[in-house]
């Protein structure tokens, strides 16, 4: 052969080896080598974790960071912690958060604006105040607290957290006091309906008033329930028929190993993307435990591995439906911090999320970034 051709013939071979190969590698890796989450995801949706003021600097999770460009302040963007007088907001703890979320190059989830429970509730909104009392509360406490946030940060509130009775029987689709959900709300019982309508009224004007680019969520947990679902989806349609805005359905997704189900967490999808809904799983973490008795002293492999499948099994359906699935939180950043090792049961460990006790990514994250299976 001669030499010019013998040339040309190599780097012919040599550019479709390559090409091959690069597809070869995208097909192994979703379409991306990276090991880092945020990059993996990056042409699906964000990938968020949620915590608190006190480990928000724990040397150990900065490298953690790494993977996830949102975040969602446990707690201390609750109306307690803001305003925890009538007459004084306290925005250092959460504006820490919001310095730290620039620092990161990573946007926020603010969480959450009207919640029931005594830990978010402030002292002077009680079930003795007026009607009247409470709305106008709820309107200043609202439109302050988006515009101190704003939006260079913060791209979507949970406006309204938990408003749905868990009782199927429940006359109401509302959770009020003594209609036996897990957690009574006097809320309701004041004021009915207007305060969830008050709520995302006052949120849509300051939004759109001040331009902020800002999407506007109920959040709740049991989605996956039938029965549950269709009550939140009621009271969506509720407040969308009064002519106001409700952009998205926050997916709490508090799952377990032993009833997550796949057919019920894609059901749940498909119906809000039926009702227009923008979806975000915004507290996801999955118990090894199957009820109040069960206990472990370590977390086994096949433990790890059942919990590797749940997780894989979210995050591929909300890959399939990332056109309305557009942020995936978890709730806490490792296994040495979580909720779920005082709830249900106090004192209990639980091994919930992607990353282990002692910060290595677990089974659960080999899962969810492998899309090959
Ligand atoms: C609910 C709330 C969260 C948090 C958890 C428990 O899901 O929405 O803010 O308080 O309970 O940690």
């Amino acid at each position: 052969m001669k030499k010019p051709f013998k040339v040309l013939l190599i780097i012919t071979m040599t550019i479709l080896m390559t090409i091959s190969q690069l597809g070869l590698l995208a097909a192994c890796n979703g379409g991306t080598k990276s090991k880092i989450l945020r990059e993996k995801y990056a042409d699906y949706f964000k990938v968020g974790f949620a915590i608190n003021y006190e480990l928000l600097n724990l040397p150990e999770y900065q490298e953690i960071y790494k993977h996830f460009n949102s975040m969602t302040a446990e707690n201390e963007m609750k109306w307690a912690y803001l305003r925890p007088n009538a007459y004084q907001t306290s925005y250092q703890k959460a504006d820490a958060f919001i310095k730290k979320a620039k620092e990161l190059n990573i946007g926020m989830r603010g969480h959450a604006l009207v919640w029931h429970h005594t830990s978010a509730v402030p002292y002077y909104i009680n079930s003795s105040i007026s009607k009247n009392s409470f709305l106008t509360y709820i309107k200043e406490h609202v439109d302050t607290t988006i515009k101190h946030f704003g939006d260079e940060v913060i791209y979507a509130w949970d406006v309204v957290n938990e408003a749905i009775t868990d009782n199927d029987n429940s006359a109401s689709i509302y959770r009020r006091s003594g209609d036996g959900s897990g957690g009574a709300s006097f809320f309701y019982d004041i004021a009915g309906e207007d305060y969830i309508f008050t709520a995302f009224r006052q949120a849509q004007e300051t939004v759109e008033e001040n331009n902020l680019n800002i999407k506007l969520f109920y959040n709740d947990y049991n989605m996956n329930n039938q029965a549950k679902r269709s009550r939140a989806i009621q009271m969506i349609r509720n407040i969308r028929a009064q002519g106001i805005r409700v952009d998205g359905i926050g997916m709490q997704a508090h799952y377990n190993i032993h009833t997550y189900k796949e057919s019920e967490f894609k059901k749940a999808i498909e119906d809000f993307i039926a009702e227009g809904l923008e979806i975000h799983i915004t507290e996801l973490d999955v118990s090894v435990h199957k009820d109040n008795n069960s206990r472990f002293e370590t977390l086994s492999s096949e433990l790890e591995e059942a919990q590797a499948r749940v997780f894989k099994s979210i995050y591929k359906i909300c890959r399939e439906f990332s056109e309305h699935v557009t942020s995936v939180t978890t709730w806490g950043v490792a296994d040495d911090h979580t909720w779920l090792d005082n709830f249900p049961v106090s004192n209990r460990k639980n091994w919930p999320l992607l990353f282990s006790e002692t910060y290595e990514p677990k089974k659960g994250f080999e899962a969810i970034m492998d899309f090959t299976s």
